[in-house]
């Protein structure tokens, strides 16, 4: 809500109107006011520093990223608008990306809940929280496809399969925009990064990627293009060189792809310095060089670098860069102003109440659809507090609230924090006595002299819950691994509390796929928890307990061993693909036997072809079967409708939500298809022996894909469908487009 008034105000979404003043306003506009509108200047938590208020006072600036105190930043506006020639007022940008005070998991964790409304109600409230603080402009949602878990950013990702992270792309831009831009408690969202990062070579942060264009299209670009389609106001471009041009300076996408073909008139900002980077990706050599390509590519705005302050005025001024391109830049800037409603609405009335209790109840749920059940033998899950006498609480993840809340939580409020010790101790009361032990300083700690005292501890007890993981700082940007085991000496000291023969649940706090090979056996129980925010301890305790019963499933593969990433359910067949009968154990392997390629086939000898769990995988406390998958026609013509259903049933004891998934095959095409692709998915929520029929539509749209021409395009032919609650179902069926030319 704005506390003083900048001008009359006029509906952000009258389209033809917005077109209009930034006309007008571009027409008054010098070169260097121009140049200004496209730099963003880094702000300072606490202060408006010097060279930002002259800056702000000359119009040099269109944007200011990372002030965050509300004063600060309606003090900056004030600047901006009262004392610069024209007025314009600020984007102010910052990373919210699960959330701003309250934290929700980490995307990758919400990802796992396949939860749109979930995920689309954390994104709301992020902005909600962000706004109230003068923020107008998130660098979230992060949709890079990634298939590698040793990228520290598969965190901040919605995992690895297009169309599931589309729809939650979607859902996310919604939640952080709303029906109006304009609002005062919605943000502008920003697609990053453009494009093909999640696919950095070896899973090394900004590394080289090297993708076909087919897969490109067909693959990285997917949730980028639902993103433009659902209306994000901002792309960020990626730090990568993508098949040797750096994103940053990409014409092919930032203009052919993303103004031609998609028509997206809203800003592209460079990532951190990325204009700049051009120059050490060795592409340009200096920094005015740098500019040209930017500006030529399409990047509207620069983030923190200053090549094109320093040298995008000359460029237009000597006849390299027209003026008609800059206006071009500048004109999306003001239109994003405008669409903000920041000329009618630009400072935040601090006395304005964000009541948070809605926050932490969305925050609870997130956390508790995001966990993913993975292993319950003999159904040691849940606990019961009445049968329960004591619990052994272990490990250095149990009680630690900074830790849960994961990557980039820039704003995030520890304080906030339940963490999984407290809300153990809360649900089960006096009635039960829950002993602690951390027995590791940090997730890292090799130390096992410590482990002592938590072997005693669950030797005592009737279960133990150890909280395992990895802290934090070890996802997010610029950390990768390249062992993804439990750090430290956790599988050690999973193995010694094993030895006491009391029940092992494990629960873990992560921010990507482990390989979990090694601790797999010692444990009866797996709820991974991801980093799951602010409210995890309390999701995490109604689970163990079963005041719910696990729904989360996995939206990105889960490796048997590190070595065979990139590991994918939606890959391609290859001329040998493996079969059950082709693969042979690693110790039966004749010693003397001649080596041929007769009958071989694609996997690797000591790890098989299959990740330890699957894509779309998760486990409940009831029972889910499917059956009697059937089609409503065998045959359809291009443009109709193919219906495909089934049975679901829960045959076990308690009420529990399954998530069912359509995966589908295009047997042959022009290009080829992978083994199955996710289509469809649904939530239903089943009662003890309920039956529902779990019907799919799909278009032949809904079947289209970019073949050899590079044009979107469904083919006639045969497909396969398979419905179930993991992408290795087998419950298949079938049916035909046919060409009715
Ligand atoms: C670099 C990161 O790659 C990007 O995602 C982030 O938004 C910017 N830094 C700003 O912090």
């Amino acid at each position: 809500m704005a506390t003083m008034s900048a001008t009359t105000a006029t509906p952000s979404k009258d389209l033809a109107s917005i077109e209009k003043r930034v006309t007008a306003l571009l027409s008054k506009m010098t070169l260097a006011e121009k140049v200004g509108q496209m730099s963003q200047r880094d702000g300072n938590d606490g202060f408006a520093p010097d060279y930002l208020v002259d800056a702000l006072r000359a119009g040099r600036v269109g944007s200011v990223i990372n002030a965050v105190d509300v004063d600060v930043i309606n003090e900056l506006q004030r600047i901006a608008i009262e004392e610069s020639r024209l007025g314009i007022p600020l984007l102010i940008g910052r990373d919210v990306i699960h959330g701003f005070k309250t934290i929700m998991p980490i995307p990758l964790g919400q990802a796992a809940s396949w939860n749109v409304d979930v995920v689309r109600d954390g994104a709301s409230i992020a902005a909600r929280e962000a706004a109230a603080n003068g923020i107008n402009w998130t660098f979230a949602p992060m949709i890079d496809i990634t298939r590698d878990p040793r990228w520290g950013r598969i965190a901040e990702s919605l995992g690895e399969d297009p169309f599931l992270a589309s729809k939650l792309a979607v859902a996310m831009v919604q939640g952080f925009q709303g029906d109006d831009l304009a609002d005062d408690s919605t943000i502008a969202a920003t697609a990053k990064h453009f494009a093909g990062y999640g696919a950095s070579e070896s899973g090394k942060d900004y590394n080289t990627t090297n993708i076909p264009e087919n897969e490109l299209r067909n693959v990285h670009l997917q949730t980028f293009n639902a993103a433009v389609d659902a209306g994000v106001a901002t792309l960020m471009t990626s730090f990568s060189d993508l098949d040797g041009i750096p994103a940053t300076a990409s014409q092919f996408l930032l203009q052919q792809v993303l103004r031609d073909e998609w028509q997206f008139d809203g800003v592209v900002v460079s990532d951190w310095d990325s204009i700049r980077q051009l120059s050490i990706h060795g592409l340009t050599e200096n920094d005015r060089e740098s500019a040209f390509e930017a500006v030529t590519a399409g990047v509207n705005m620069e983030m923190h670098g200053d090549a094109y302050r320093k040298h995008l005025e000359d460029l237009v001024n000597e006849g390299h860069v027209p003026l008609a391109r800059v206006d071009e830049m500048v004109a999306s800037i003001l239109r994003t102003k405008f669409r903000l409603g920041l000329f009618e609405s630009p400072y935040v009335d601090t006395s304005a109440i964000v009541n948070g209790n809605d926050a932490l109840a969305v925050a609870k749920r997130a956390a508790l659809e995001s966990v993913v059940l993975l292993k319950n033998d003999a159904a040691v899950l849940p606990l019961s507090a009445d049968t329960i006498n004591s619990i052994a609480v272990i490990g250095p993840l149990a009680d630690a609230p900074y830790e849960q809340l994961g990557t980039w939580t820039f704003d995030g409020d520890p304080a906030l924090s339940v963490t999984g010790l407290q809300a153990i101790i809360d649900f089960v009361g006096d009635g039960v006595n829950v002993t602690y032990e951390r027995a590791m300083e940090t997730s890292r700690s090799r130390d096992t002299a410590t482990f002592h005292d938590a072997v005693e501890k669950a030797r005592d007890a009737d279960v133990a819950v150890l909280f395992l993981g990895e802290e934090a700082i070890l996802s997010g940007e610029a950390h990768s691994r390249a062992n993804i085991d439990l750090p430290g000496a956790q599988a050690e000291l999973v193995r010694q509390v094993r030895a006491t023969g009391t029940p092992v649940i494990a629960v873990i706090m992560a921010g990507r796929p482990l390989t979990l090979l090694n601790i797999l056996d010692d444990v009866d129980a797996i709820l991974y928890a991801w980093h799951p925010g602010t409210m995890g301890g309390p999701a995490i305790a109604d689970l163990l307990f079963g005041v719910e019963s696990p729904s989360g499933k996995l939206p990105v593969s889960f490796p048997r061993l590190v070595g065979q990433v990139p590991i994918y359910y939606a890959h391609k067949n290859t001329g040998k693909p493996p079969t059950p009968d082709t693969v042979v154990e690693f110790d039966d392997i004749d010693t003397r036997a001649p080596q041929t390629s007769f009958g071989m086939t694609a996997y690797h000898l000591d790890a098989g072809y299959k990740p330890l769990f699957e894509f779309g995988y998760g486990l409940s406390y009831t029972e889910f079967t499917y059956e009697n998958i059937r089609v409503d026609k065998g045959e359809i013509g291009l443009g109709d409708t193919v219906t495909i259903s089934a049975k679901l049933t829960n045959i076990g004891k308690i009420k529990g939500v399954e998530i069912a998934q359509l995966y589908i095959r295009d047997l042959v095409g022009n290009v080829t298809r992978p083994v199955k692709e996710l289509r469809g998915f649904k939530r239903v929520r089943l009662d003890p022996g309920q039956t529902a029929t779990i019907d799919f539509q799909l278009h032949t749209d809904d079947l289209a894909f970019y073949g050899r021409n590079m044009q979107l395009m469904t083919e006639p032919g045969k497909f396969h469908a398979w419905i179930g609650g993991s992408s290795e179902t087998d419950l298949r069926t079938e049916f035909r487009i046919v060409d009715q030319d």
